[in-house]
């Protein structure tokens, strides 16, 4: 893979960049993120605030990868197993360094909650080396290794928690190989709730359970949804985005899957939410609000549904982040 200094990367001071450089162990905030939105199956993400793995990556003198240390879950410490350490393993073997790295993931995302868990730990690791070393990366290099991991995860490569994850905001994963991403706009007024039932639905046996040809009517709905969410983040249409916030493809399969994923939509539509939709392959729901106190609002017509049920569960409201992946320590 060709080597060249980014202008996609965030940028800091040379300064900033020389101490980096320096450094032998960073700690960095991974977040989680919604993939699909409705109408974007396998294309479109969205990228949360406030929900995320932390994850510390160190240098160190002997060559390889290694997991060091993983709380929270009970998730594998051999590097092939670990998507961690698969996305890293699989920037390794495109460097030619004397050295190796650590990696700890204090993990907060539940895997399999469909808020991006895996995509979390596979960017985390990637964008942690990729500092290390000096950013010879750009961001949507770092999303191909990052590719390896989640597809230990859910069994095919796809990159539209990832690239989120990475870039911040919104994206459109155009194409896959070669891989391109494009960043879409974020309305400055547009807040997510996302509930998370503590049941798990592994991305890939919701796959496994969705058709493999779209009748032509559907798609071209769907199509035109996509297109439409497209213009309306770029316009801050927040009717335009009401309207497209549609899925007529995956969410009639994947919502068997999810208890109660109806009442939950309707309350949510009622109580004033743009849409409401499986977030990646589910169990989440993600609703869009125009405004924080709508975004509340939602948060509690949502939760009272699951409150009336045996069914645990956690709820988030989040500005979307336009940040994505960042150092903390
Ligand atoms: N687009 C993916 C899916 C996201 O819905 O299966 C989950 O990895």
């Amino acid at each position: 893979m060709e080597l060249h200094k980014e202008s996609d990367i965030s940028c800091s001071s040379a300064a900033e960049h020389y101490l980096i450089e320096l450094m032998n162990e960073i700690k960095i905030f991974s977040p989680a993120t919604v993939a699909n939105v409705s109408c974007g199956f396998d294309v479109m993400g969205f990228c949360l605030d406030n929900v995320g793995d932390e994850m510390v990556i160190r240098k160190i003198d002997k060559k390889g990868i290694y997991i060091t240390k993983v709380e929270n879950f009970d998730l594998p410490f051999e590097t092939e197993l670990n998507v961690a350490g698969v996305s890293a393993l699989a920037m390794y073997e495109a460097i030619d360094v004397d050295f190796g790295f650590e990696i700890e993931i204090y993990k907060n995302i539940k895997p399999g909650s469909g808020i991006g868990s895996s995509a979390a730990s596979a960017v985390g690791s990637v964008f942690g080396m990729n500092e290390l070393i000096g950013r010879p990366f750009n961001k949507t290099q770092l999303t191909e290794f990052a590719m390896k991991g989640e597809a230990l995860a859910s069994k095919c490569e796809h990159a539209d928690n990832l690239a989120p994850a990475l870039f911040g905001g919104f994206t459109l994963v155009k194409s896959i190989a070669p891989l391109k991403i494009l960043q879409i706009p974020s309305p400055e007024d547009l807040y997510a709730t996302i509930i998370h039932p503590q049941i798990e639905v592994k991305t890939s046996e919701s796959r496994a359970i969705l058709p493999n040809e779209v009748p032509l009517n559907k798609a071209i709905t769907q199509w035109a949804n996509l297109g439409s969410l497209i213009h309306a983040l770029h316009t801050s249409d927040y009717d335009l985005i009401q309207d497209s916030l549609n899925d007529v493809v995956v969410e009639p399969y994947r919502s068997q899957l999810i208890p109660l994923f109806n009442e939950v939509k309707d309350v949510s539509l009622k109580a004033g939410a743009l849409g409401a939709g499986i977030s990646g392959s589910g169990p989440s729901i993600f609703t869009l609000s125009k405004g924080l106190e709508q975004a509340n609002k939602v948060k509690e017509a949502m939760q009272s549904v699951y409150e009336t049920s045996e069914i645990d569960f956690d709820i988030h409201v989040s500005k979307i982040n336009t940040q994505g992946v960042k150092i903390i320590g």
